[in-house]
C-alpha cells in the first residue's frame, strides 16, 4: 500500500520517498516530511515554541505555544485567518466582507488509481499502479470545504497534488487564491532554482540561496511565459547533479502562475504554487466547486538528474498522450526561416522536395498561407489558403508534398487574430478588450476570448474544417503575445477576474475536442517558441518548439534550463541557417546538428542552398539521428556540465538497461596552449566496458565515470563533439 493511515498520521510511501502529515488534536493538519524514506513517524521534529506576536488559535485556551504561525500547516488559509501570517495556500472573502478560514479535518478516504480534473489537465495512471488520498478540511462557520488530493506514483517517486474548493453553505464564497501545493521545510539551508528568461531566451537556470521573506517567480501575462517557468527546484546547500537531496515541483498549468517561497522568521521555508492570485478571483455560488491545477512533486537523495529523470519518465508516460506520446516524430523541414512571409507554392516544393532527397520526413508549412498574411500586421484569423500565394490551393501542394514521400504540416494560430481580417471585421465583440478602451496591440494583434463558449465553438469550427479537409499530420499550434487588459463581453461584471482562468479552460477544452478527433495529428505547441513551455501543454502536444531562438551556442542553455523538468522528446529543435538570424553567430552545420538532436529533431533553413557536401553533411545528422531517435527520447538523461559556468555544455543519453550511450556536447571558447577538456560521465554501468564508436577504444565503464572521456582538442568556438559507446561482452575485450 502507498498510502497508510496510522494514529491520525498519513503515511505516503513511494519507491525512494515518505510524505508524512497528521491531524492534531486540535484537528489542523500539520505537515511533517517530505523526503527519503525513514521507517518513522517525523512528528518528534515538530516544536512549539512561544513566538511573540504569533497568536493563538481559540481551542488553544492559554496555550500560548500553539501558534500556526510557526506551524508547519498543510495548508495554510490567508487573508488574516488565524494567525498564520506566511504565504498563504487559500484565501477567500463572504458576503459579509470578512475573510477567515479555519480549516479544520474532517474526513478522508483513500482510493486506488489517480484522480482526475474536470476540465484540467493532469497525471493520469492505472489502478495497479497508483493510490488516490483525498482529506477534507472544513470551515465550519462557513461551510467551506477545502478538499486536498494526494496522487501517489509508487514506482516513479512522483506525488501529485490537487485541491478542490467547495461551497457547501447557502451564501456566495469568492476565492481569492487556491494555490495547488503548499510543502512546508522547517529545517534546512536551501536554495531554490527557479528559470527566468525572454523572449528567444528562455529557462535560465538560476540557483540561489533562499533569503528571509518572499520569494516569487511567477506570471501575469495569460500564458506561463517565456519570462519565469512554473517550476521550481529546492536544493540543499551543496546538492550537485549526482548528490544532495532536493525537491521539485512542476505546475501543470498554461495560465498565469506564482510560485512563492518564504523564509520565516524561525528560518522555516515554506513553498506554494498555484493559479497567480494576482488575476484571479472566483466566485462560488452554493453547492460549487472550484478545481485548481495539479502540481506534480519529486524529491530526490541523489542530486538533481536523478529528479529530473523522474520528472522526464512522469511526464512523458503519465502526461503525455496521444498517438505519438512514446512514438518516433517525423524529422521536419520547416519553411519559416527559409522564407519568413515571402513564399509561393514553387518556393515550398523546392524545399520540400531537396529535404526529401536528403531523408527528411515530412514538411511543415508555417505563417502565411492564408488570408492576406504578407506580414504579421494583417491576415490573423482568416484560416482560408491565400490561392494568390499558393496557386492551385492546398490540397494540390499537400497532394504534390506526399508525392515526395513526405508528410505535410501546417501552422496555426487559432487564439489571436489581426484588426485587418475578415473575422475581426465580422467579430470585433470577440477579442479581448475593456469598454470604452482601447486595446493594447502586440505584434500588431489583439487576443480572442476564449472564456466565451461562441469563440471556443468557432474556433472549433474553423480549425477542424482545415484538419477535417486537407491531409494534415502535424500542426503547429502558436499564440504570438501575452494577455493584458483582461474584459469579457461575455462576463457579468463580478466574474470579469475569473477571465484568465476560463481562457485556459476555454483553451484547454478547445485542445481537448481536436486532439481527441485528430489522433492521427502530432501537434506541436508554440508561443513566440517556448512561452508556453508547461506541463500542462504537454497533455496536449507531445512536443513544444523551444525558442525562436534557434543559434546553436544559445540553444544549450535554452535546453539546458528546460531539461530540469521536461523530457527531451518535449524540445522541438531544429537546424537553421547561419549567420544565425537571431544572434548573427556563425557555428558549424556539425554544432547545429548536435545541439538540435537533443531533442525532436528538424531543419529549418532553405536547404537549396547549402553545397553539395554540407548537403551530404544533412543526409548524414537525418540518418544518424533517426539511428539514434529511440535512445534520445526514451534513455535516460544526464547533464554532463553547466553551460551556464563550465566552458561547454555536455549532456548524455544512456539506455535503460545500460547497453548504449551517446554523449554530446559543445565546447564553447577555443584557447591556446591549453590541455584538452574531458568529461566525466554518468550512468553507464562501472563493470561494464564500452566501446567508442568513433575510433574504435575500449574503456570500462568505471574508467568513463571516473576518469571521463578526452575531449577531442578545439579548433574555434563553439565546437561539437559526439560519442557513441556501445557495451561490449566480456570475450570482445
Ligand atoms: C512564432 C513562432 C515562429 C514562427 C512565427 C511565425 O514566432 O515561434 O516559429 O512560427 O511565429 O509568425
Amino acid at each position: 500500500m502507498a498510502i497508510s493511515v496510522e494514529n491520525g498520521v498519513f503515511h505516503l510511501e513511494t519507491a525512494n520517498t515518505l510524505y508524512q502529515m497528521k491531524v492534531d488534536p486540535f484537528g489542523v493538519l500539520i505537515h511533517l516530511w517530505y523526503g527519503p524514506k525513514t521507517d518513522y513517524t517525523m512528528d518528534y521534529l515538530l516544536d512549539y515554541p512561544d513566538v511573540g506576536f504569533s497568536g493563538n488559535i481559540h481551542e488553544a485556551g492559554g496555550r500560548r505555544s500553539y501558534s500556526l504561525d510557526t506551524l508547519p500547516v498543510e495548508y495554510p488559509a490567508g487573508g488574516g485567518s488565524e494567525g498564520d501570517f506566511r504565504v498563504p495556500a487559500v484565501s477567500a472573502a463572504y458576503t459579509d466582507g470578512s475573510g477567515v478560514l479555519s480549516l479544520r479535518f474532517r474526513e478522508y478516504s483513500i482510493q486506488k488509481g489517480k484522480y482526475a480534473i474536470p476540465g484540467l489537465p493532469a497525471v493520469y495512471a492505472g489502478e495497479e499502479e497508483a493510490e488516490t488520498l483525498e482529506i477534507t478540511l472544513l470551515d465550519a462557520a462557513s461551510k467551506t470545504e477545502v478538499h486536498l488530493l494526494y496522487g501517489v506514483l509508487f514506482q516513479k517517486d512522483i506525488i501529485t497534488r490537487s485541491v478542490f474548493v467547495k461551497n457547501c453553505g447557502d451564501a456566495p464564497v469568492v476565492l481569492q487564491r487556491a494555490h495547488s501545493l503548499c510543502l512546508n521545510l522547517p529545517y534546512g539551508d536551501w536554495e531554490w532554482m527557479h528559470f527566468y528568461g525572454r523572449h528567444a531566451m528562455e529557462r535560465q537556470a538560476e540557483r540561489t540561496a533562499l533569503v528571509h521573506g518572499i520569494q516569487e517567480s511567477s506570471s501575469s501575462r495569460g500564458g506561463s511565459s517565456h519570462q519565469q517557468n512554473p517550476s521550481v527546484l529546492l536544493c540543499e546547500k551543496g546538492c550537485t547533479e549526482t548528490s544532495g537531496f532536493c525537491i521539485g515541483a512542476a505546475l501543470v498549468y498554461s495560465g498565469g502562475f506564482q510560485t512563492q517561497i518564504e523564509l520565516d522568521q524561525l528560518d522555516q521555508a515554506r513553498l506554494v504554487m498555484g493559479i497567480n492570485p494576482h488575476t484571479f478571483c472566483w466566485t462560488l455560488g452554493p453547492g460549487e466547486s472550484f478545481h485548481a491545477p495539479e502540481a506534480i512533486l519529486c524529491c530526490s537523495n541523489q542530486g538533481m538528474g536523478e529528479l529530473s529523470r523522474c520528472f522526464h519518465r512522469v511526464i512523458r508516460e503519465n502526461l503525455c498522450r496521444g498517438r505519438y506520446q512514446l512514438s518516433k516524430r517525423p524529422i521536419l523541414i520547416n519553411n519559416w526561416e527559409a522564407t519568413y512571409f515571402d513564399f509561393d507554392e514553387k518556393k515550398i516544393e523546392r524545399i520540400a522536395r531537396q529535404a526529401s532527397q536528403l531523408g527528411i520526413d515530412m514538411m511543415v508549412l508555417d505563417d502565411g498561407w492564408f488570408g492576406k498574411r504578407d506580414s504579421d500586421t494583417s491576415g490573423l484569423g482568416d484560416w482560408v489558403v491565400n490561392e494568390n500565394k499558393l496557386r492551385g490551393g492546398l490540397d494540390r501542394l499537400i497532394e504534390k508534398i506526399n508525392g515526395m514521400g513526405m508528410k505535410f504540416g501546417i501552422w496555426l494560430e487559432p487564439e489571436c487574430v489581426s484588426e485587418d481580417s475578415d473575422l475581426y471585421r465580422a467579430h470585433p465583440e470577440w477579442v479581448i478588450r475593456v469598454p470604452n478602451r482601447n486595446p493594447v496591440r502586440s505584434r500588431s494583434q489583439l487576443v480572442l476570448d476564449l472564456s466565451n463558449q461562441e469563440v471556443i465553438q468557432y474556433l472549433y469550427h474553423a480549425v477542424g474544417k482545415i484538419l477535417r479537409d486537407h491531409h494534415i499530420e502535424y500542426v503547429k499550434w502558436d499564440m504570438n503575445r501575452s494577455i493584458c487588459d483582461w474584459y469579457s463581453a461575455a462576463l457579468p461584471a463580478e466574474r470579469q477576474r475569473e477571465m484568465p482562468h476560463r481562457y485556459v479552460l476555454g483553451l484547454y477544452s478547445l485542445l481537448e475536442r481536436l486532439t481527441g478527433e485528430f489522433p492521427h495529428i502530432l501537434f506541436e505547441g508554440c508561443c513566440g517558441g517556448g512561452g508556453r513551455f508547461d506541463a500542462g501543454m504537454l497533455y496536449y502536444f507531445p512536443q513544444i518548439w523551444c525558442s525562436d531562438n534557434t543559434d546553436a551556442h544559445d540553444r544549450t542553455l535554452i535546453q539546458y534550463g528546460t531539461s530540469f523538468f521536461y523530457p527531451i522528446s518535449a524540445v522541438g529543435s531544429h537546424v537553421s541557417a547561419v549567420p544565425n538570424h537571431q544572434t548573427g553567430r556563425v557555428t558549424s552545420l556539425k554544432t547545429r546538428a548536435a545541439v538540435a538532436m537533443a531533442g525532436s529533431f528538424g531543419y529549418e533553413l532553405d536547404l537549396n542552398k547549402l553545397t553539395e557536401e554540407e548537403k551530404e553533411e544533412v543526409s548524414q545528422q537525418v540518418q544518424a539521428y533517426k539511428g539514434y531517435q529511440g535512445l534520445i527520447h526514451s534513455g535516460r538523461y544526464y547533464r554532463l556540465s553547466n553551460p551556464r559556468k563550465d566552458p561547454m555544455a555536455a549532456w548524455a543519453f544512456v539506455s535503460e538497461n545500460q547497453r548504449e550511450a551517446l554523449v554530446q556536447g559543445v565546447l564553447f571558447q577555443a584557447a591556446a596552449n591549453t590541455l584538452p577538456r574531458r568529461i566525466r560521465l554518468q550512468g553507464i554501468d562501472p563493470e561494464g566496458s564500452y566501446r567508442v564508436k568513433q575510433d574504435g577504444r575500449v574503456y570500462t565503464g568505471r574508467a568513463l565515470l571516473c576518469g571521463g572521456l578526452i575531449l577531442p582538442r578545439q579548433e574555434g568556438d563553439d565546437t561539437s563533439f559526439t560519442f557513441y559507446l556501445e557495451q561490449i561482452s566480456s570475450c570482445e575485450k
